[in-house]
C-alpha cells in the first residue's frame, strides 16, 4: 500500500466505552494486510484474493477510504468470468511460493475454460455473493463527503453495476437451472462454511478416486492443525476439484456428473439480500426496467425458496441435497438464512428469534459471550476448535446484526453488536473464535474481522 493510501480511521465516536481502540487497529489490519489495491484476507494463511473476504473487506473499508473500497472491488470483478462468476480466489502472482494450496496451477481455469478470464489465474469455484451489499455501502458513506466524492462513488456504481447483474443472473440460472430460487453450490468452499457439519453427509457419500499428491501449507500458518479441516475434508475437497477439472468447469457437465450439488440456504438468503441492495444500486444509476423486475423476480423467488426449506422441528432453514432430495438436517448459523433474506412475516420471525436466543446458539449459558457458535454444541458434529464446526465467527455475528436491525430487532441486534465488540477489544481480530472460552483461534490479523468491526462501530443505529 503506498504511503498516502493509509484508511483515516472512522470520524464517528465508537459509541459505547471500551472500544476506542478497536476502530484504530481495526483500521491497521486493513492496512497492513494491503496488496496494491486490494487486501488479503490474512497475512499468511491466505496470501491472495478472496471474493467474501474482499466484499467484506469493502464494506469496512467505506468508512475509511472510497477509494480503496472500490478499488477492492474492482481489482476482484476485473477477475469475473465471462459466464458472470466471480470466482472464489484470483492469485497474486507474486505471493510467497508455497503458501497456499490448491494453486493457480492446481486449478488451471484458464486452461480448462474458455469463460475464465485470459488475464489473472482464479479458482474454478464462487462464494455468496455479499458484493451488492458493499457496493450499496460505499453509495452511503459518499453521502457525507463533497460532491466529488459522491460523483466518484455514482461513476463506480454506474461501472458496477452491469458486472453484478451478471454475477447475479449467473447464479440465478447457471446455479439454479431448476428455478428453486436456491443456489447449487459444487463444493463446500463455494458456501465459505468449508467443514460445517452441513456438508457432512453429501461429503460422506462421495467415493474418492486417485487424487494427485499434495502438500497443505493452511495447517503450517496456523498455532494448531486441529482449528482447521481434517485430511479426510481435505481429500474429499481436492477430490471434487478433481471432477470440477474433469468437466472442464462446465456447468451442463459439472450438473450431469458432479458428486456434490447441494442447495445451499445461506448462499442463497445473501443472494436475496444482496438483490436488493442491487435494486438499490439500479435506481441510482437509472438501470433498465425490465433488469430492476428481474432482480425483483430473483428476490421473491428467493423466498419462497427458502421457505420451502424450513424445517419445522428444528425451527431453522436447512440445505438440500439436489442428488438425494434430502434435506440436511443440522442445526448451524446456515439455517437462520431466512433472516438473512429478510421480508418475513410476524410468525417467522418470531421463530428465528426464538432459535437464536435458544440454548443450542446465543442463549447457551455456558457460552463465553451470547454469541452464536457456528454449529450448535447438541449437534454430533460440533467440534468447539475447529474451523466451522463450532467457533464463534464474526462475520457470521455480522450477518446476523445487520439482518437483525433490518427486521427492526434493535435490541437483539445491539446485544450482537456489543458482545462481537467486546471480543474484539478483548482477543484481537482473529478469524473465529472458541465459543465457551473466547480463545482466539485461525489466524490472527483476520481482515474481515477488522472490516466486520468498522461497519459495527460506525453504524450504530441502523443499517
Ligand atoms: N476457505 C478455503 C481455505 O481455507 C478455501 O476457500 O483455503
Amino acid at each position: 500500500m503506498q504511503e498516502e493510501e493509509v484508511p483515516q480511521t472512522v470520524s464517528k465516536p465508537p459509541g459505547r466505552p471500551g472500544f476506542h481502540d478497536v476502530n484504530p487497529q481495526a483500521a491497521g489490519v486493513l492496512q497492513r494486510n494491503g496488496v496494491k489495491s486490494w487486501t488479503k484476507p490474512a497475512p499468511s494463511l491466505y496470501p491472495h484474493q478472496w471474493s467474501w473476504d474482499s466484499a467484506f473487506i469493502a464494506l469496512g473499508l467505506a468508512h475509511v477510504d472510497n477509494r480503496r473500497a472500490t478499488g477492492e472491488l474492482e481489482a476482484l470483478f476485473s477477475a469475473q468470468w465471462k459466464t458472470g462468476k466471480v470466482p472464489h480466489i484470483v492469485f497474486d502472482p507474486e505471493a510467497p511460493p508455497k503458501s497456499y494450496f490448491p494453486d493457480a496451477e492446481r486449478w488451471n481455469s484458464n486452461g480448462l475454460s474458455e469463460h475464465a478470464p485470459t488475464g489473472p489465474h482464479t479458482s474454478g469455484l464462487c462464494q455468496p455473493p455479499v458484493h451488492a451489499l458493499a457496493v450499496r455501502r460505499i453509495w452511503e458513506t459518499a453521502q457525507d463527503k463533497d460532491e466529488r466524492g459522491v460523483e466518484a462513488a455514482r461513476e463506480f456504481l454506474t461501472g458496477n453495476y452491469p458486472r453484478l447483474y451478471s454475477w447475479h443472473r449467473y447464479l440465478s440460472t447457471a446455479r439454479d437451472p431448476e428455478r428453486s430460487g436456491l443456489v447449487t453450490i459444487y463444493h463446500p468452499w463455494e458456501s465459505g462454511t468449508d467443514n460445517s457439519p452441513r456438508w457432512d453427509a453429501p461429503l460422506s457419500r462421495i467415493a474418492i478416486g486417485d487424487i494427485p499428491s499434495y502438500t497443505r501449507y493452511d495447517v503450517q500458518h496456523v498455532a494448531d492443525a486441529s482449528h482447521r479441516p481434517t485430511d479426510e475434508e481435505y481429500d474429499r475437497f481436492l477430490w471434487l476439484l478433481e471432477m470440477l477439472k474433469k468437466a472442464r468447469y462446465e456447468e451442463m457437465d459439472i450438473y450431469g456428473s458432479h458428486p456434490f450439488l447441494v442447495k445451499d440456504v445461506l448462499f442463497s438468503a445473501i443472494l436475496v439480500a444482496a438483490n436488493e441492495a442491487l435494486l438499490e444500486i439500479g435506481a441510482v444509476v437509472g438501470a433498465p426496467a425490465e433488469e430492476r423486475a428481474q432482480v425483483e423476480a430473483w428476490i421473491e423467488r428467493g423466498r419462497e425458496g427458502l421457505e420451502e426449506q424450513w424445517d419445522p422441528a428444528l425451527n431453522l432453514c436447512v440445505d438440500r441435497d439436489v442428488l438425494t432430495g434430502e434435506s440436511l438436517r443440522v442445526r448451524t448459523v446456515a439455517g437462520f438464512a431466512p433472516l438473512i433474506s429478510g421480508g418475513l412475516d410476524e410468525r417467522r420471525l418470531k421463530d428465528m428469534l426464538l432459535t437464536l436466543d435458544s440454548e443450542d446458539f446465543a442463549g447457551n449459558p455456558t457460552l463465553h459471550r451470547p454469541l452464536p457458535p457456528s454449529t450448535s454444541p447438541d449437534e454430533p458434529g460440533f467440534h468447539p476448535r475447529s474451523y466451522w464446526r463450532g467457533p464463534v465467527w464474526p462475520v457470521a455475528n455480522w450477518l446476523l446484526w445487520w439482518s437483525l436491525l433490518r427486521a427492526g430487532e434493535s435490541e437483539r441486534a445491539a446485544s450482537l453488536r456489543h458482545h462481537t465488540l467486546e471480543e474484539l477489544a478483548e482477543s484481537g481480530f482473529a478469524e473465529y473464535f472458541e465459543p465457551f472460552t473466547g480463545e482466539p483461534l485461525g489466524s490472527g490479523e483476520q481482515s474481515w474481522t477488522a472490516a466486520i468491526a468498522l461497519d459495527m462501530l460506525a453504524t450504530e443505529n441502523g443499517p
